[in-house]
């Protein structure tokens, strides 16, 4: 237990759901060490640069963060680019685990347990927007090797998760070319895994679904942009984008986050939820090899989420703090 996990809290709520989810690894007794990192918004209006340079060492020495959200502005800011997509850029983190399960009340749907593998590093996401005149256009970039990768993932995932379905979810029917490949690829490698069943379907019926029977879902697997909007909507199912956990994960590094954002709403206030960040820290311990203490943290927010210690997003009156408190209480 040699190398620490970096924390880099970002801006907004991540400065307080970080801290949080790091209280709640610490109280684990594993003896993990931290070392906090700087990036976002804020870092970058005060030095000029959004990621430094020691905050990609520390992450490239550790192997693992833990990430909290950073605010991006909708407009151009010249010289700011997101942290978090240029963190997936430069430890190609080319897999977005965002899994969505039941939570034990009235805000969340029962007997859902999924995973969606998004896609992270191509897609409408590569980065190629230009503007030419009155017209604006963005490559959508899918390669065999991006899609093999993810596919390969979501197949490794379900074998993991004991649960026997992949859904391949494109819109090939439009997209003929882009989708096509991704489509096509994602079926040829699930052959490699016959002991798993694989279907397929169209994003916009699946957006539907997802509302409708959304307990009919294993893993389900597609390209960056569909993925970051169905996980989303995923997350609605669970509870809201307070309590969604996610991975970004490479072959060499991973970084884990909830997938909210800096919620500039509420932030400062002590009213952000820190159960995504909390069940973020518990996809990191299974990713070091601690499952036995993921399960742990699990069952702490079941427990507290049951005893009905909730945050404002959930319907609850309490602080982050107090949803803290009764995590660590019920490990
Ligand atoms: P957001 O996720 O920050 O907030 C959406 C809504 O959810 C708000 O009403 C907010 O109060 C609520 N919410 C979010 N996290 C919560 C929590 N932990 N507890 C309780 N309520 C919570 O998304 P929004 O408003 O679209 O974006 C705000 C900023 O965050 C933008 O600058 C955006 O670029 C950035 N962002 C960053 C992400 C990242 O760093 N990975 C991801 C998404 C957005
Ligand atoms: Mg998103």
């Amino acid at each position: 237990m040699s190398k620490p996990v970096v924390l880099i809290p970002g801006d907004g709520v991540g400065r307080e759901v970080i801290p949080a989810a790091a209280e709640v690894l610490a109280a684990l007794g594993l003896g993990l060490k931290f070392v906090e990192a700087q990036a976002g918004f804020e870092h970058f209006q005060r030095t000029g640069n959004a990621l430094p340079d020691e905050t990609l060492a520390e992450v490239e020495a550790a192997g693992v963060a833990l990430f909290g959200a950073t605010s991006s502005p909708s407009t151009i800011v010249p010289g700011y680019r997101s942290p978090i997509l240029a963190l997936r850029k430069a430890f190609d983190l080319y897999a977005n685990l965002r899994p969505t399960f039941s939570l034990p009340g009235s805000f969340s749907r029962p007997d859902i347990d999924l995973l969606i593998v998004r896609e992270n590093t191509e897609g409408l996401y590569a980065g190629r927007e230009r503007r030419e005149g009155d017209t604006a256009i963005a490559e959508r970039v899918i390669t065999v090797h991006g899609s093999e990768r993810i596919a390969r993932m979501a197949f490794v995932q379900a074998r993991k998760r004991l649960q026997s379905q992949v859904t391949v979810v494109h819109k090939a029917n439009v997209l003929k070319v882009t989708d096509g490949l991704f489509r096509e690829t994602c079926l040829r490698v699930a052959v490699e895994y016959p002991d798993l069943a694989v279907n397929e379907m169209l994003v916009d019926a699946m957006a539907m679904h997802l509302v409708r029977d959304p307990e009919i879902f294993d893993v389900i697997v597609t390209t960056n942009l569909f993925g970051d909007i169905l996980s989303d909507e995923a997350s609605a199912l669970m509870g809201g984008l307070g309590v969604a956990p996610s991975a970004n994960l490479g072959e060499r590094v991973a970084v884990f986050e909830p997938v909210h954002g800096s919620a500039p709403d509420i932030a400062g206030q002590g009213l952000a939820n820190p159960i995504g960040a909390i069940l973020s820290a518990a996809m990191l311990l299974e990713h070091i090899g601690q499952p036995e203490a993921a399960t742990r943290v699990r069952a702490a927010v079941l427990e507290t989420v049951r005893a009905d210690v909730l945050t404002h997003d959930l319907g609850g009156s309490a602080t982050t703090k107090d949803v803290t408190r009764a995590v660590i209480a019920y490990l």
